[in-house]
């Protein structure tokens, strides 16, 4: 579905992403994880759109070179992505922020059934569809990140640590949805710094260190892999 060859972007001259691979196949959930500052941000910023990429290499979504094509354009193609600071309309309701996500569905009904969805998974959206985005808890925040990725009606969702300032019950909640999405087929890459958890939920994996992916494979395999045992989990 996402097919990502030798892309390399440079700060002031300084790479922070370099010659990065990846490949994310349909129904797949794929975790990239990465201590602060590894590049896992600008990988997916560099996905979107949104990072100046060097010349070489290119970058495919089904089957379709995207590398060059504005940030609108790779979302109406059905790649999303839910950023890192998750970039609410804070004074918005809950539900308009929702709607927001949805500026690529002109089909009235569509729009609704997908809220309906979105509030079937997050039921405390749906209490507090009324309420300024700004005024809900992180996790609640993040939940409406995720839940306006899905309005957009995505093909594949990018999610840049999605744990992130948590409270463990929340961020135990936010895998667990990422767990469900997974089961109902959607196609995921999930950046994480929550090694372990996002090893778990995922198929294959990949593990980047000063913006090269150094290691992959299937990610029950990294879990039990030295590197990522002395490396990040501290075994
Ligand atoms: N716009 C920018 N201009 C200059 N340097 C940048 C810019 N964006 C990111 N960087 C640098 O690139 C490197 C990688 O940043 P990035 O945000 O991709 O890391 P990350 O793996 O997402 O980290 P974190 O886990 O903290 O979110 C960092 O050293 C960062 O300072
Ligand atoms: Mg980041």
């Amino acid at each position: 579905m996402l097919e990502v060859r030798d892309i390399t972007v440079r700060y002031s001259g300084l790479p922070v992403l370099r010659e990065a691979s990846i490949t994310v196949q349909e129904g797949q959930t794929v975790s990239v994880v990465g201590a602060n500052g590894a590049g896992k941000s600008t990988l997916l910023k560099a996905i979107m759109g949104a990072a100046r990429l060097a010349p070489e290499g290119g970058i495919s979504f089904r089957g379709q070179n995207i590398k060059g094509l504005k940030t609108e354009e790779i979302v109406r193609r059905g790649l999303i992505y839910v950023p890192e600071d998750r970039k609410l309309f804070k004074p918005l309701a809950v539900e308009d922020n929702l709607l927001l996500g949805a500026f690529v569905v002109d089909d009235e009904a569509k729009k609704r059934r997908k809220l309906e969805y979105v509030y079937e998974l997050f039921p405390r959206l749906k209490e507090r569809r009324r309420q300024a985005a700004g005024s809900l808890s992180g996790g609640e925040q993040q939940m409406v990140a995720i839940g306006r990725g899905l309005m957009s009606d995505p093909k594949m969702l990018m999610l840049d640590e999605p744990s992130l300032g948590l409270a463990p019950l929340m961020v135990s909640e936010v895998f667990e949805t990422v767990r469900k999405l997974r089961q109902e087929g959607l196609t995921v890459l999930l950046v994480e710094q929550n090694v372990l958890e996002a090893l778990e939920l995922a198929d294959y994996a990949y593990i980047m260190q000063t913006g090269r992916l150094r290691h992959e494979g299937q990610a029950q395999e990294l879990l039990e892999s030295d590197v990522v045992r002395k490396a990040f989990l501290g075994l």
